[in-house]
């Protein structure tokens, strides 16, 4: 392995600046990886969880990959959040637009996602599922509303049965509903005259 290039976990959180230099580090698996061998990997519905995957594609100089179905949510909020429900409730898999090209060169996976209906978004699932982890570490990074992480790690756990999943940074972010909730009283208020 290239010292110059391989990053240790210490090194990969100071470039997220998740760690100041001098801070001792926790006993930890510690991540050795060429950047070339790391992918971002995410799924975003309204930016939280594609703002911190392009922080670590730039600190860490990878390659970056966005998550997406072939059929996209609608952009109507309260729609998507009974979609999610549903797709949750009877376990579907949505088909994705495109695979990661070159799995085999990933040695070391960042798994972004915001959390939808309490546990990982159906795309994860199916992300997880059609890409075959063996082998290689995950690391996830994942966004909530203010209620926490769910079953979402125990999901990612059971559809990467053979990854090595380190812990990973979990952060509370803008929810779209607040935002709407907001605009929408302001609206209610707005004096529209002809
Ligand atoms: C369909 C849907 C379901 C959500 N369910 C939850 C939830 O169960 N718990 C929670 O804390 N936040 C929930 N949220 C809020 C998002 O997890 C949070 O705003 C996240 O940061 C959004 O990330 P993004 O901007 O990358 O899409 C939900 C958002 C959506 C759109």
């Amino acid at each position: 392995m290239n010292a110059r290039t391989a990053l240790s976990r210490r090194e990969v959180l100071v470039a997220l600046g998740l760690l100041p230099l001098t801070a001792a580090i926790a006993a930890a698996p510690s991540v050795a990886t060429p950047p070339g061998k790391i992918l971002v990997a995410y799924f975003s519905r309204s930016g939280n969880t594609r703002v911190i995957a392009g922080q670590i594609q730039r600190a860490l100089r990878t390659r970056i990959f966005e998550i997406l179905s072939v059929t996209p949510y609608p952009d109507d909020y309260e729609q998507t959040v009974e979609q999610a429900r549903q797709e949750r409730d009877r376990s579907y898999e949505p088909p994705l637009k495109s695979l990661v090209p070159d799995l085999g060169s990933v040695e070391t996976l960042f798994l972004g996602f915001p959390i939808w209906g309490e546990t990982a978004p159906p795309v994860i699932r199916s992300f997880l599922s059609n890409h075959d982890l063996s082998g290689k570490t995950l690391i996830p990074f994942i966004t909530h509303g203010g209620y926490g992480l769910g079953n979402s790690l125990a999901v990612v756990a059971r559809h990467a049965p053979r990854a090595r999943i380190l812990t990973g940074l979990t952060m509370e972010a803008d929810q779209e509903r607040r935002t709407l909730t907001t605009v929408t009283e302001w609206l209610g208020k707005v004096a529209i005259t002809k």
